[in-house]
């Protein structure tokens, strides 16, 4: 297949790579201040004078003086031309990419996406303007005209076919309208419906000002408060965060702040600070820790203060951890969201939160702190067993004493003490035992690891909308189920949620079972059982998507070992034999890569 090599690409590739990952691979890299050093690859050196800048995406040498982007980094470690570069990179961040053929087709397609928001777009803004309750909602929460052009906030009508008729008038197709999440089929297969009626429209806008999504509010207490446009050809909730657009054009990235809403994004926004952003409806991805990192060199979480908003950053820091981000935390006053504070208290009030923000180290021990009562000694006791077990995840015991000290201090709990739970010895290995799922199959047709796995996840995802929205998101590819059942459960699990937050299961599998004429599936899942600890399930789901990938990796890597091995055995290569043997190694590096990652999770 002959890979096109077009702007899009390159653009995409640009954005999915990370320069300090790439450049890692083959230097070793240490933080200095905003930027990383290194011995500089391109010449002889015993000083680091190789620079690499994470915000802005660039590496420069002040002893040889190469620099460029990660693509010319490639092309010259790697002694690649530009678009094997971009191939390169592609392959390593599973970049989709298309044949020429079919790509003209598809980014045909996608620009008449983008068409059809935009236009609807329009459509809402202007009703915004022409209808008083809306703009009266919007001006009362504070919202003032600057600010809803900025935003290109709109209004969907109270009713079930304006903007469908809108569309069709200025030249769309109902089934284009329909791919795009605008309308939804009526049930009974006959003719279509607005799928956001009576609500403040929110269009979610992108890097290159195109509108990839909306969300929308009601007016009112009316369930459910937000929707939001469905995933489609060119919209993946986690693939990008509300107000990016903004802060990409005025900050300055030296610090960007996550939220957890719309509103918060628009109100602090309003107030002149341009950094925020928030995710859309779901919860954070890798992805968006990723960019996270690209715009802001501090990272910074404001959450609401209810348990739900702690859940939340709990979550949050975990993932930014992952990507190698070590977030602070901003805490408000209980029941305030950043969207009721700055307008209590104005941007200079909100400013000082930054300097009173916290680690997530403290955060977590705060939170410890919170539930028991330190008066009493059983409590004293399961205090310190918490607070070890967050300063275990510490790599330095540099930093892991300072806390120890710290902690024996506020709570008057001998630092022996601590010290001995932080550093137990056997008492760690016990507890990661009793802390590991019992799965238990009863199905005794199940053989497979990974078949185990995947009939495990669909169970649970059926079960909790949580675990679904967890799943899904570190889930990434449906690809990584192997058997086709499952994938196409999988499918129809998701299109049942859409918006919902429970299920039906037996109506799922009667779904299923009409699609599929001879679902032989269907007795597995209805009797396979797990029990697992509730409290454990996201290491659990965890675990279980690590399953996954792992055997899917495996897979791949043997298939591009015997790939190798073929190549290998011809005597006379030809140049693209020998292009095609690099690929495959440099294929079989990342995965290695990739496989060792996952083993060490
Ligand atoms: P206000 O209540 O108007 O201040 O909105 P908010 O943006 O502050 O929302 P809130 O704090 O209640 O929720 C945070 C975010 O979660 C929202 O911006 C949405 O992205 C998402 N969200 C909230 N409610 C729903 C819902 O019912 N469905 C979906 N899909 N997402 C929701
Ligand atoms: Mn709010």
């Amino acid at each position: 297949m002959t890979i096109y090599v077009d702007d899009e690409l390159i653009e995409k590739v640009k954005d999915y790579s990370d320069i300090v990952d790439i450049v890692s691979d083959y230097v070793q890299l240490r933080r200095s201040g905003a930027n990383y050093v290194g011995l500089c690859p391109f010449h002889n050196e015993k000083s680091p004078s190789f620079t690499v800048s994470e915000s802005k995406q660039l590496y420069h040498c002040f002893g040889c003086g190469e620099g460029g982007d990660v693509i010319s980094f490639l092309m010259k470690i790697e002694n690649l031309d530009f678009i094997e570069a971009v191939k390169f990179l592609a392959g390593k961040y599973n970049i989709e990419v298309q044949s020429k053929r079919a790509d003209d087709r598809y980014l045909k397609e996608k620009e008449r996406l983008y068409l059809i928001n935009r236009e609807a777009a329009r459509f809402f803004f202007r009703n915004l303007t022409n209808n008083k309750r809306p703009l009266e909602y919007l001006y009362n929460r504070q919202i003032d005209s600057k600010t809803i052009r900025r935003f290109g906030l709109g209004y969907a009508l109270n009713s079930w076919d304006s903007l469908h008729t809108y569309l069709l008038n200025k030249g769309f197709k109902s089934e284009e309208i329909e791919k795009i999440g605008l309308i939804g089929r009526k049930s009974g297969n006959n003719g279509y419906y607005d799928k956001f009626r009576d609500r403040i429209i929110f269009p979610i806008i992108d890097l290159k000002s195109r509108v990839i999504g909306f969300g929308g509010r009601v007016l009112d207490d009316s369930m459910p408060k937000y929707l939001n446009s469905s995933d489609s050809l060119i919209f993946n909730k986690g693939n990008f965060l509300y107000g990016l657009n903004l802060v990409n054009k005025y900050s300055d990235r030296k610090k960007i702040l996550l939220v957890e809403g719309y509103m918060d994004v628009i109100s602090l926004f309003a107030a002149g600070v341009n950094y925020a952003v928030a995710s859309l409806g779901t919860a954070l991805t890798e992805r968006q820790a990723k960019l996270l990192k690209r715009f802001g060199e501090e990272v910074y979480i404001c959450f609401d203060s209810d348990p739900a908003g702690i859940k939340a950053t709990l979550r949050a820091i975990d993932i930014l951890l992952k990507a190698d981000v070590k977030p602070r935390i901003i805490q408000l006053p209980a029941g305030m969201d950043p969207d009721e504070y700055i307008k209590k208290k104005g941007i200079i009030e909100f400013e000082k939160l930054f300097k009173k923000s916290i680690n997530h180290i403290d955060y977590k021990i705060n939170l410890a702190k919170s539930k028991y009562d330190l008066e009493s000694i059983e409590d004293k006791v399961e205090f310190t067993q918490e607070v070890a077990r967050i300063l275990k995840s510490l790599d330095s015991p540099i930093e892991q004493d300072a806390y120890i000290k710290k902690i024996s201090e506020d709570t008057g709990i001998s630092l022996e003490a601590i010290q001995a739970e932080v550093r137990g010895k056997g008492s760690r290995n016990f507890k990661s035992q009793q802390r590991k799922p019992k799965i238990s199959p009863v199905d005794t047709k199940v053989v497979s690891a990974s078949m185990k796995a995947e009939l495990d996840l669909i169970i649970l995802m059926m079960e909790d909308r949580d675990y679904f929205d967890l799943i899904e998101e570190s889930l990434d590819n449906i690809d990584y189920f192997t058997n086709e059942d499952f994938k196409s459960l999988y499918q129809i699990i998701k299109a049942s949620y859409n918006g919902k937050t429970s299920l039906d299961r037996e109506g799922v599998l009667d779904l299923y079972a009409k699609e599929n004429p001879d679902p032989k599936i269907l007795e597995t899942v209805r009797n396979h059982q797990i029990n697992y600890q509730l409290t454990r399930i996201e290491e659990i789901i965890g675990d279980l998507i690590n399953t996954l990938k792992y055997n899917k990796l495996e897979k791949e890597r043997n298939k591009i070992l015997k790939q190798i091995e073929v190549l290998e055995n011809k005597v006379n290569r030809s140049k693209e034999e020998e292009v095609a043997l690099l690929n495959y190694c440099l294929e079989l590096t990342r995965l290695n890569k990739e496989i060792k990652l996952i083993r060490h999770e």
